[in-house]
């Protein structure tokens, strides 16, 4: 017969595989690396103060929310998805110093060097 056991197997097996595939392919995403994502030097520098100050409230490549909205595309837009404010560097160095609501400001940790590294990466997203 068609239907045979070692064909049923054979499907079952491909059909876990493909659940399998786009499971992962939806969330658990591997990290990029720097030279992937075409980074240079001051956005590489950047991506690591993002890494240790903002990933864990925000994702960097998705739009969606942690604690924080998602900031996938952040500088793509002319106004920020929350607040609304006009998405500048200028703007989001305030939100960076000074926080917004939940998130705190930066003023005392974050040199303007590191800030601009930052902003350097983010227009990257
Ligand atoms: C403790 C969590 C937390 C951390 C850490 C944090 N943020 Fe936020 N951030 C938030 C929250 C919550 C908001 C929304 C504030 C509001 O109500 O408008 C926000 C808002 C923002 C916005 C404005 C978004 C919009 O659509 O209006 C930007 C830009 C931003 N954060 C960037 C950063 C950067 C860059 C860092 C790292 C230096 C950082 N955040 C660290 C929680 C955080």
């Amino acid at each position: 017969m068609f239907w045979d056991r070692r064909r049923v197997v054979e499907v079952t097996g491909l059909i876990v595989w493909l659940i399998v595939v786009m499971l992962s392919g939806c969330d658990v995403q591997r990290r990029k690396s720097d030279a992937e994502l075409g980074l240079n030097p001051q956005q590489v520098a950047g991506r690591k103060i993002y890494d240790s100050h903002c990933d864990r409230c925000h994702e960097p490549y998705s739009t969606r929310g942690k604690k924080g909205p998602g900031l996938q595309g952040v500088f793509k837009h002319q106004y920020l998805s929350l607040s609304g404010l006009p998405a500048n560097d200028d703007r989001v160095t305030d939100i960076i110093r000074g926080g917004r609501n939940e998130m705190p400001g930066y003023s005392q940790t974050l040199s303007q060097q590191d800030i601009q590294d930052l902003l350097a990466y983010m227009h990257k997203l």
